[in-house]
């Protein structure tokens, strides 16, 4: 049932890699990874060029992840330095504010060198070394990406806090990681809409865990009034802009970290995903540059924030590292209407198109005429990420966006894998709507039962990878045991991805979802155990439950059960108290869409809290509740299924 697009001859001609290349350089680099990332590792400027290219065991009693060991570089002189001669003057990011009434900027790649140097100059006169952490709480602007890189040519560890994290989300991160020095703004803009951003860093910074921090250094964007605690806090432009223009960057060893990145997992607190230097960037330049099929005149938007991976591999190091265009928009996609998308690809007639499946289908449901009124005939290929694209939303992207001339490439990765490991090579691979089709070079992806058993042909179970790639996460900040724990302990011999996945016929992949408690909201993983601690430190709560259940245009939503504490009284107003509760804690991405008062929670006689049943009631599927006599108290059930939101 399933339909294929072919590779379009057309496509196929001009592409990088072919399917006789990608079929060969795919045998290759599995047969042998050794030859084939010690020649990729030529694409990046070395100090010192790496002789020792893989050293992994995913062993347990010897465990250890590490590329290009004894390899010496710096991730910003690879962005910026090695283009000055060729690209001195190409466009290096162009910046869409979030008004289409203010002006666009291009920024060179001179430019952008000349403010990467003296921001990291400044660094080094706060007192910032090698090593330090550095947290970035930005809007997407031109300094989010000067400031990773500036924290790159000095060796700190940027930490990029995404802009819609609330104080308790931002103070849990930069006390985690002990950052030195906060890069924020004073105000960030969304769709004409002003977030505080130095007094969300303001309130963050009084809370318990954050006085590592010294220094926060604010951009003046908004021009929005702030309360400057000197000594503090320092204006940017004040610190930066008497630097010198040039700044000799640190030698950095190919495993030195680059950067951390917090992400959702099942249990507890987002961990700090770690990601170094030599690696990371050559994944990421190597995925964006052969996934996207670059070529030297592409104009190139994703629409992602730096605030999540996406961002990081995709915006920032990808692009710059392989001298492209890379566009940063502030803005969201309904802002002024819903063409600006469109507008924005004509404007800078953007050629390569990434965006997620949440805002084609939010699109989508606005019908083809916001599309239709803009040109967009500079497109020539389209990207998905994020979560599953359901076919629907993928045909309408690929017919209506991109007027049935564009590939799509569904690309599926995670913070912790780096860069894109499942994904059609756009010259190469036959599409299928909601596939992301097939590995990429390195990338053995294979499917396992419950029990860890392999599994063949074409079939379904839980998405595990067989062997390292040179983007995998190297630890999780200040808690190794954990990393190993959490994806290499539950199918021993292989990083396991959370995901589960079908492998059809053809050997496509098709992911269908987490199969564990992380839930995907719009693209953005949300952890369940994070919104049940946000909700049980009310004071008027004594438990909560969240489950996940399909969202048509989110891709999931957030359901929540609460139990009161005895004597409490359910009401509108306490439900409501409850939601803007779980926005203040955590930040509005959280927002559950649905709560439900919960006298009792389905339990099982040992006190376990059956999820199964509560995901099944959220989706609207009590016919499908299965065995429910294990239950300690079977007729909660009932009673949670009457009282089901819109039941
Ligand atoms: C999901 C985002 C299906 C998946 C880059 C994964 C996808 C999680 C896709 C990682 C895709 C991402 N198709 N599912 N193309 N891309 N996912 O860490 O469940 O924010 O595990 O990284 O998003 O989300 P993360």
């Amino acid at each position: 049932m399933s339909d294929i697009y072919p590779v379009k001859p057309g496509f196929a001609e001009r592409a990088r890699i072919d399917k006789a290349a990608y079929e060969r350089d795919y045998a290759a680099s599995v047969k042998d990874p050794e030859a084939f990332w010690g020649k990729a590792a030529e694409r990046l400027d070395w100090y010192r060029k790496p002789t020792v290219i893989k050293d992994v065991s995913y062993d347990l009693a010897d465990f250890h992840i590490r590329w290009f060991g004894d390899g010496e570089l710096n991730a910003s002189v690879n962005c910026l330095d090695r283009h000055l001669d060729a690209r001195g003057d190409k466009t290096a990011l162009i910046f869409e504010p979030d008004s289409p009434d203010s002006p666009a900027r291009h920024v060179s790649y001179r430019e952008l060198h000349e403010r990467v140097c003296k921001l990291a100059n400044a660094l080094r006169e706060l007192g910032v070394q090698k090593g330090d952490r550095v947290t970035i709480y930005l809007p997407m602007i031109v300094e989010a990406a000067v400031a990773m890189l500036a924290c790159a040519r000095i060796g700190a560890v940027h930490m990029v806090v995404f802009g819609g994290f609330a104080p308790n989300s931002i103070a849990d991160r930069v006390g985690d990681c002990g950052a030195r020095l906060i890069i924020t703004a004073d105000e960030g803009l969304r769709g004409g809409r002003k977030v505080p951003l130095k007094a969300n860093v303001d309130a963050a910074l009084k809370l318990p865990g954050t006085n590592t921090v010294e220094t926060v250094l604010v951009v003046r964007h908004t021009g929005g009034a702030v309360d400057m605690q000197m000594p503090r806090d320092r204006w940017y432009d004040a610190v930066v802009d008497p630097q010198p223009a040039a700044c000799e960057p640190e030698r950095m060893n190919a495993e030195d970290p680059l950067f951390i990145l917090y992400t959702s997992g099942s249990t507890g607190k987002p961990k700090g995903v770690l990601h170094t230097t030599g690696g990371y960037l050559l994944f990421a330049a190597y995925t964006h540059e052969a996934v996207f099929d670059l070529r030297e005149d592409d104009v190139y938007w994703c629409t992602a924030d730096v605030g999540w991976v996406t961002g990081h591999s995709y915006i920032v190091y990808g692009p710059l590292a392989n001298g492209a265009t890379s566009l940063i928009f502030e803005g969201v996609p309904n802002y002024p209407d819903f063409s600006r998308f469109w507008n924005v690809i004509d404007r800078h007639q953007v050629t390569i198109f990434y965006t997620a499946p949440t805002a084609i289908r939010a699109l989508m449901r606005e019908g083809e005429a916001p599309v239709k009124q803009a040109s967009r005939a500079s497109l020539r290929l389209l990207g998905s990420v994020g979560e599953p694209i359901n076919p629907e939303a993928w045909r309408w992207y690929y017919d209506v966006v991109g007027d049935g001339r564009c590939p799509v490439v569904d690309t599926w990765w995670q913070t912790e894998t780096g860069g894109i490991l499942i994904s059609p090579l756009p010259g190469a691979v036959d599409l299928k709507p909601g596939s992301a089709t097939l590995p990429f070079f390195g990338v053995q992806p294979a499917l396992v039962d419950a029990e860890g058993k392999r599994l063949e042909g074409a079939t379904e179970g839980n998405l595990v990878l067989l062997d390292s790639w040179p983007g995998q996460m190297r630890t999780v900040y200040g808690d190794h045991q954990r990393f190993i724990d959490t994806y290499f302990k539950t199918y021993p011999g292989t990083y396991f991805t959370g995901d589960g996945c079908r492998r059809d016929e053809d050997g496509y992949y098709w992911i269908t979802g987490r199969v564990d408690d992380v839930i995907n909201v719009s693209g953005h993983r949300i952890g369940t155990a994070e919104v049940e601690s946000a909700l049980v430190l009310h004071p008027k709560v004594a438990e909560a439950a969240v489950v996940g259940f399909p969202h048509d245009i989110k891709g999931q939503g957030i359901y929540a059960y609460v139990t009161l504490v005895a004597g409490e009284v359910e009401s509108d107003e306490l439900l409501k108290e409850l939601v803007a509760h779980v926005r203040k804690e955590i930040g509005p991405i959280a927002s559950p869409d649905f709560l439900q008062w919960a006298p009792g929670l389905p339990k099982t006689r040992s006190g376990k809290i059956m999820r199964r049943i509560l995901r099944k009631i959220a989706e609207n599927a009590p016919d499908q509740l299965g065995d429910t006599s294990t239950l300690a108290d079977p007729s909660v059930v009932d009673s949670l299924v009457k009282n089901r939101h819109g039941a």
